[in-house]
């Protein structure tokens, strides 16, 4: 399922100017796009509207449009929204409903009110936890979850829902690099099984790997867009707020002095191949 952004400028209630400046973007379906951009860019403000949080919770005034799957957010109901699009935010604990004493009736806790039955409640909850690897602490306390794994709740409440679209607002940005590489291996496995899905992140390593599209965004405007090599080799990259990774930074260099002629790779692992080919080995 597609998202397409048109001409999107909104301004929060009673703020002076607009989060969001004549944005538009477009993600296809089974893309990963990454958003990218220093703080107060409107990185979470665009995620909020793709899942139609602006303008059904936030109000404010929006001009433009956001369709998802060719349907306009402002004309969906919430919970046809809630059936296309799922979103997990920066901190986990927010995300916790209180209202339930286990994994598993967490994970429950989204479609129980919407009324689903019991069999059905029970297998689709099995198959979320199952999918982000929880299925073993089901009936522990959400609270007595690492980050991580607060974060991999989450995922599995949206899963349970089975939305075509999701969405991840730094969803990694308070856990260690333990609970950020968990995390970023759902996301993998979730564009692997062709969800669409968007992703704020400032883990540029991850961007890097993992980005099939790269939108980089700063004053509420979308400065840049396209794939990752193109993005991230931006010259003014760090002049937009946003840090390369090193091992890119590093190739950059030995291509600056002349010592590579290739390509700049995405990943650690492409960069340690550059420096045996540079230094002969
Ligand atoms: N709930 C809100 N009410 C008013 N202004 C907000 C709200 N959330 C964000 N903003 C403002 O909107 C702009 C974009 O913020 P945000 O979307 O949070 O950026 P990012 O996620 O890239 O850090 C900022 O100027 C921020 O102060
Ligand atoms: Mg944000």
């Amino acid at each position: 399922m597609d998202i397409v952004v048109d001409s999107l400028t909104y301004t929060y209630p009673g703020q002076p100017g607009p989060a969001l400046r004549d944005v538009s973007l477009e993600v296809r379906s089974g893309e990963l796009c990454c958003l990218v951009g220093a703080n107060g860019a409107g990185k979470s403000t665009l995620c909020c509207a793709v899942a139609g949080f602006v303008p059904h919770f936030y109000r404010g005034e929006m001009y433009g449009a956001v369709l998802v799957g060719g349907q306009d957010t402002v004309q969906s109901t919430i919970g046809e929204l809630a059936r296309r699009v799922g979103i997990v935010f920066q901190n986990p604990f927010d995300q916790i409903t209180g209202a339930t004493l286990t994994v598993f009736a967490e994970v429950a806790f989204g479609l129980e009110n919407l009324g689903t039955p019991r069999e059905e409640t029970v297998a689709r909850v099995e198959g979320a936890l199952r999918r982000v690897g929880l299925w073993e602490v089901r009936d522990r306390s959400p609270f007595e979850l690492s980050g991580g794994q607060q974060q991999r709740l989450a995922i599995a409440s949206v899963l349970a829902m089975d939305p075509p679209v999701i969405v991840l607002d730094e969803a990694t940005s308070q856990l260690d690099p333990s609970g950020t590489r968990e995390v970023w291996q759902i996301v993998a496995n979730l564009y692997e099984s062709g969800k669409t899905l968007l992703v704020a992140e400032h883990k540029m390593e991850y961007v890097a790997r993992h980005a099939t599209k790269v939108v980089l965004m700063e004053g509420g405007r979308v400065v840049a867009s396209g794939p990752p090599s193109e993005v991230l080799g931006r010259d003014d990259l760090e002049a937009h707020g946003v840090g390369r990774p090193p091992f890119m930074s590093v190739v950059r260099a030995l291509r600056e002095k002349g010592l590579w002629d290739g390509e700049v790779p995405l990943t650690l692992e492409g960069a340690a191949e550059v420096l045996r080919k540079v230094s002969g080995r």
